[in-house]
Parts: structure tokens; C-alpha cells; sequence
């Protein structure tokens, strides 16, 4: 097989695992995975990502209950019934993460505020920190399922990014971009359907 076949067999072979089995994960994966992150490009070069590593089952069931009860108050004042019962659905896609072995929080730095004074809302598109640590994110990822380990990439817990923050010592200057629930994988779903890249691409010629 040449590379760019191994890779998208690496790359397609990639699932989002929600279920887990509960053997922890060797630290030295751990690091590894994270080196892996590390190789992501970043916008200068600035490498402004921040990875905080939970194995701690007291932890992690504080940030369940947080999120919980930060989606609970979103949906107590949601006066339809309708959008009620949507967000319930979209809750239950992330009422799961405390059972993950390890989570990685990913923060990016948030640009210096002379950005915003010059750039106003572009200062972050232009700053890319955020996307900067996506990328780290998906190197991650990848780089986990070549070790054999499972993750989902999880936002929906970031309704509750400031108390999450404050939980996690995360400085005001940062802000959490994802996390990356991590384990041996307890569960084999089948590929979602995937759009054709003809159909997301425009040439400009
Ligand atoms: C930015 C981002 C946020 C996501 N948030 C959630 C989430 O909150 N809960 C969840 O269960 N999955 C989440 N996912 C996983 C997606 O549902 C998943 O990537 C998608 O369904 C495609 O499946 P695949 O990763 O197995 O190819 C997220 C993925 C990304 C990239």
C-alpha cells in the first residue's frame, strides 16, 4: 500500500466512540498522542494550545454535573415545547463524556485585545488560535485511533465553558475549544455517510 492509501485508510478508518471500556490508558500513549497534537500546524507558529489531561473520576463526575445542570437551566427557560424536546435529543449526544477513561480539554489562547482594537470581530479568525488547536485536535484524534484508542470529539459540554474553565484552571485569557473524550473502544459504529467532495467543492478557475 503507498502512503496517501494508508492514510485514507487511517483517515476513513477514524469512528467518533462514545462507549468505552474502563481499562485506563498507558501515560506513555498519552504523550505520545499529545506529541502527535503538538506536530499540528498553528497560525505563526505560535502553538497557543493547551491540553489538560483528566483521568480522575471525581473530576470528570464534577464537569458531568456542571454541564448538567447548565443544560438544565437552558432548557427551564425554553417556553417551547418543540425546541425543548430538540435540545433534550441534542443534550443526550453528550451526557455520556464522564464515562470516557481520559478527557483532553483543548484551549486556545485568545488573542491579545490590541487585535480587536485594530481588527474588531476578525481579530480571532485572523489570530487562528481556535483553529490552530482544532487541528492539534484532529492530529489527536488520529493519532489515537493509529494506537488503537477511540475518541470523540465533544462541544456540546461547552454551554458551561466558564464554570467548566474555572474547574479545570483555565486562565480568563484561554478559551476551551473542545474535548476529546479518549479510551479502548467498547463499540464498532458503522461510518456516517459522508458528502462527496464534489459536492462541497467550487472550482474558482
Ligand atoms: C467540533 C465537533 C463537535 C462535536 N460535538 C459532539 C458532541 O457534542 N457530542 C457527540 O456525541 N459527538 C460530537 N461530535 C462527533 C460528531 O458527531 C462526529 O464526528 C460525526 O457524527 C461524524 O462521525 P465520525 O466522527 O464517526 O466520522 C463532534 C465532532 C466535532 C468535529
Amino acid at each position: 500500500m503507498n502512503q496517501i492509501e494508508e492514510f485514507l485508510k487511517l483517515v476513513r478508518g477514524r469512528r467518533s466512540i462514545r462507549k468505552f471500556r474502563q481499562d485506563p490508558l498507558p501515560k506513555e500513549v498519552v504523550r505520545r498522542i499529545i506529541e502527535a497534537a503538538s506536530w499540528a500546524p498553528s497560525a505563526s507558529n505560535r502553538q497557543d494550545w493547551e491540553f489538560r489531561v483528566v483521568t480522575s473520576a471525581s473530576v470528570k463526575e464534577k464537569m458531568q454535573d456542571i454541564v448538567r445542570s447548565r443544560w438544565e437551566s437552558v432548557l427551564d427557560k425554553s417556553r417551547s415545547e418543540v425546541i425543548k424536546e430538540e435540545l433534550q435529543k441534542y443534550v443526550s449526544m453528550f451526557d455520556w463524556f464522564s464515562h470516557a477513561p481520559a478527557l483532553i480539554i483543548i484551549s486556545a489562547k485568545r488573542p491579545e485585545s490590541f487585535l480587536y482594537h485594530i481588527l474588531g470581530d476578525t481579530a480571532g479568525d485572523v489570530a487562528g488560535t481556535e483553529i490552530s488547536a482544532a487541528m492539534a485536535a484532529q492530529n489527536l484524534m488520529l493519532a489515537a485511533h493509529a494506537s488503537g484508542i477511540g475518541s470523540c470529539c465533544v462541544t456540546g459540554p461547552l454551554a458551561a465553558q466558564e464554570e467548566l474553565k474555572e474547574l479545570l484552571e483555565i486562565g480568563k485569557g484561554r478559551k476551551i475549544v473542545c474535548l476529546i473524550a479518549l479510551g479502548y473502544p467498547a463499540e464498532q459504529p458503522e461510518a456516517p455517510l459522508r458528502k462527496s467532495g464534489e459536492r462541497v467543492s467550487k472550482y474558482i478557475e
